[in-house]
């Protein structure tokens, strides 16, 4: 019984260390640090609205523009023709186009590199709010661009980092 005491209690103190590790590392992570955005969607894209679901779910706050002139907001945000997608948005600064995964967004939030934002250009298959039933999955990039250039930030297929 005793034993049992000990080793219970030694896993709880691991637990917690673990716990407090996570949250020391990522400390942008918490629904509650995270900065407002705005999505800018024409009324009628279904793709963007599922993507606005999935935002949500990770936990940001999201405010969403109904606009049919969101290429006029693209050229004013400075997002290049050749990386353009559906809905663009805003967020602490950056501007993110298109089909961004969520955990990409909090990684862009926490690390803060130069540049103007993060952009998934076109819609590929199997990024979020693009899930097509019985069709395999893109592997994609999401894209760092700004004055300075433009860098792979990530690569995922589905919602998976790969
Ligand atoms: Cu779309
Ligand atoms: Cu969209």
């Amino acid at each position: 019984m005793a034993s049992n005491l000990t080793i219970s209690r030694r896993a709880l103190l691991v637990g917690l260390a673990a716990a407090s590790i996570t949250i020391a590392a990522f400390p942008a992570l918490a629904a509650e640090a995270l900065p407002a955005m705005t999505v800018t969607k024409d009324p009628s894209c279904g793709c963007c609205g599922a993507w606005v679901n999935h935002i949500r779910k990770a936990g940001f706050s999201i405010d969403v523009v109904e606009s049919p002139e969101v290429n006029r907001l693209k050229v004013r945000l400075g997002v290049p023709q050749a990386l353009a997608s559906c809905h663009t948005a805003e967020i602490g600064g950056y501007v993110i186009e298109g089909h961004v995964p969520a955990e990409a967004i909090k990684r862009l939030l926490v690390e803060k590199p130069q540049g103007k934002g993060l952009a998934v250009p076109a819609m590929p298959v199997g990024s979020p709010g693009m899930e097509v039933e019985g069709v395999e999955n893109d592997t994609y990039d999401v894209i760092l661009f700004g004055p300075a250039g433009r860098r792979i930030f990530a690569r995922y297929r589905g919602t998976q980092e790969v």
